[in-house]
């Protein structure tokens, strides 16, 4: 059940990536948030000529989440990643799980969500899978809570 679930984000990641913005690094990733009612909400990188401006796929969706009142009632994450090609397709066999600061963010909905998240990574070509929970990715985080916040 849990790998169905987890093959659908990933495959809903796969389409959010064709709107990958990445001209610099070249490396297009897209991201899904899974909301209580079902809904999917996608997003991809979003590069800068400054460089370090450059947003990330989960950053991107999860902010598009929130701009919709659902930062709350996200229940799992999907994101694939890979090298783009001069034609623009993307490729790879190496599994992509969110950054630092992207676990970070995510840490911040499941903590305003009242639950853990599920987060399901694969790679650009369908070859790798993973499975991990956020409070895995992001063992004892500081988020809303430390600051009162419900
Ligand atoms: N990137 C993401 O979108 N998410 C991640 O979790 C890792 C990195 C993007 C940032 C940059 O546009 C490109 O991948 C290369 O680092």
């Amino acid at each position: 059940m849990r790998e169905v679930a987890g093959r659908v984000l990933i495959d809903a990641a796969r389409e959010a990536a064709i709107h990958a913005h990445a001209p610099y690094s070249r490396f297009g990733v897209g991201a899904v948030a899974l909301l209580d009612d079902g809904q999917i909400i996608g997003g991809a990188n979003f590069e800068n000529a400054s460089y370090g401006l450059s947003l990330c796929a989960e950053t991107v969706t999860l902010a598009t989440a929130n701009s919709q009142g659902r930062l709350r009632d996200i229940v799992a994450i999907g994101v694939i990643g890979g090298t783009l090609s001069k034609e623009g397709a993307l490729g790879g066999s190496a599994l992509v799980t969110p950054c630092g600061r992207c676990r970070q963010v995510i840490n911040e909905a499941a903590q305003l969500a009242g639950h853990d998240i599920d987060i399901y990574c694969g790679s650009a070509d369908g070859s790798a899978f993973a499975y991990f929970r956020a409070s895995e990715l992001l063992p004892h985080a500081f988020g809303p809570s430390d600051l009162g916040v419900k």
